[in-house]
C-alpha cells in the first residue's frame, strides 16, 4: 500500500487500484477524542461547520496498516486503512449472496436447541439465510407461539393487520387465500404494504394432511436468468408500474411498485410477485400486450421444476425467507385426512443483519 496527496486530494494505492479521497470525506471519519463520542462513535459536531475549502497538510503511513492525516484546520487523525478500503469498496460485511436453482440447492436443515451454544447455532442459521435467501430450522417445540419466542432471538416482530402472528390454516370465511387449502403458486408476501414486510417466518405446528408441501424459489436467480435469456421481458418487468392491493372489512392497503426492482447501481433489490393481488396500471393495449407476455415468461420460470425447491415441513420446522428475494408457495392439501397448522410472522431486514454482524464478532 502507498500514499500520496495534494491539498485537495489524498490518494491511496492498493494493489492495482487508486482510491482518490476528498479532504472532507476523510476528515468526517476521524474518530479522535473530541470528534466523536467514544461510546457511540457519533459525531460531536456538525460536519457542515468544517470549512468547505479544507485541505490536506500531510499524510503518512504508519505501522499496522494505519495512516495519519493532518488537515488545514489543525486537526489530525489516525485511520485504519483496511476499514477505510472496506467502506470505499462497499465490501459487504454480510456473507455474499449465492444464487441457486433446484440443481444447486440441497435442503439443509439446521437443528436448534435453546440454552448453551445459541450464538453459534444462530450464526450458522443467519449465515445460510443471508447466502441463500431462506433457511429451514428444525427441532423447535411444535407449539402455539413458539415462532415468536424464536423470532425474538433475532429481531423485533413487525405486527400487521393480520396480528403479531398469523395462523395459516383452512378457514371457513378467509380474508386471504393463505387461509384456504388451495395451491398457492410462487409469490412474495404482502407487496401492498408500505414498507413490504422484509423477512417471513413460517413455523409448522401440525402437518399431517396429504399434500401441503412448501415451495421456495430464488427470485434473484430467476431474474438473473431472465435478464440473460430474455432481456426485453426483464426490462419490461423492471419498468412497468403495478398497483398491489389488499382489501377486507378492516383495511385497504395499496402500494405502487415494480415486479423487479433494481438499485441505482443496477443490482437486484427486490422481487414483488403476487399474481392474485397485482393490478397493472392502465396503458394502451400495445404496451400491455408486451407486459402480459413478459409477466407470463416470469410466471412460467418461478413455477417451473428448474427453480422450485419443494419439501414437507414437519412439526417443529421453521422456514425463514427473505421476502424481497425468495418466492414461496404451497401445494394444495386435503383437510379431511389430517390437520395442517402453520404460524407466521414478519421481522425487518435490519434486525437480522444486525444480529448476524453482532454474532460474527462473537463467534468468529
Ligand atoms: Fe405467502
Amino acid at each position: 500500500m502507498k500514499l500520496d496527496f495534494d491539498a485537495k486530494e489524498l490518494r491511496v494505492y492498493e494493489k492495482e487500484e487508486i482510491f482518490k479521497i476528498h479532504p472532507l470525506w476523510i476528515r468526517e471519519r476521524s474518530t479522535e477524542k473530541g470528534e466523536v463520542d467514544q461510546n457511540s462513535f457519533q459525531r460531536l459536531y456538525d460536519p457542515e461547520k468544517i470549512k468547505p475549502d479544507l485541505q490536506i497538510k500531510n499524510a503518512q503511513l504508519l505501522a499496522d496498516n494505519k495512516m495519519h492525516v493532518e488537515f488545514s484546520d489543525n486537526h489530525s487523525a489516525t485511520y485504519c486503512l483496511d476499514k477505510l478500503i472496506t467502506e470505499i469498496t462497499r465490501s459487504n460485511v454480510l456473507p455474499p449472496k449465492i444464487y441457486w436453482d433446484k440443481n444447486d440447492a440441497e435442503l439443509k436443515k439446521f437443528s436448534f436447541a435453546y440454552g448453551a451454544n445459541e450464538s453459534r447455532q444462530l450464526f450458522e442459521i443467519l449465515k445460510f439465510y443471508h447466502q441463500y435467501g431462506y433457511v429451514v430450522v428444525e427441532d423447535l417445540p411444535a407449539k402455539d407461539g413458539e415462532v415468536i419466542k424464536f423470532a425474538e432471538k433475532i429481531g423485533f416482530i413487525r405486527e400487521t393487520n393480520f396480528g403479531k402472528l398469523f395462523n395459516v390454516r383452512s378457514q371457513k370465511q378467509p380474508n386471504d387465500l393463505a387461509y384456504t387449502s388451495i395451491e398457492l403458486e410462487s409469490h412474495t408476501d404482502n407487496p401492498y404494504r408500505k414498507p413490504v414486510p422484509s423477512i417471513q417466518f413460517l413455523f409448522c405446528i401440525e402437518n399431517s394432511c396429504k399434500g401441503g408441501d412448501s415451495t421456495v424459489v430464488d427470485g434473484f436467480k430467476v431474474a438473473e436468468d431472465l435478464k440473460k435469456e430474455n432481456p426485453q421481458a426483464f426490462n419490461i418487468l423492471v419498468n412497468t408500474l403495478i398497483n398491489y392491493k389488499f382489501e377486507d372489512n378492516d383495511a385497504i392497503l395499496e402500494k405502487t411498485g415494480k415486479i423487479i426492482k433494481l438499485s441505482a447501481r443496477g443490482e437486484l433489490k427486490q422481487i414483488k410477485y403476487s399474481n392474485r393481488l397485482d393490478f397493472v396500471f392502465y396503458d394502451e393495449p400495445k404496451v400491455l400486450e408486451e407486459f402480459y407476455a413478459a409477466k407470463r415468461v416470469m410466471h412460467q420460470m418461478i413455477n417451473s421444476d428448474k427453480y422450485i425447491l419443494q419439501f414437507h415441513l414437519q412439526p417443529g420446522n421453521l422456514l425463514i425467507m427473505n421476502n424481497y428475494r425468495t418466492l414461496h408457495g404451497r401445494r394444495s392439501y386435503n383437510t379431511s385426512e389430517g390437520s395442517r397448522w402453520l404460524q407466521g410472522l414478519y421481522i425487518d431486514h435490519d434486525s437480522a443483519e444486525s444480529k448476524y454482524k453482532l454474532l460474527s464478532k462473537e463467534v468468529e
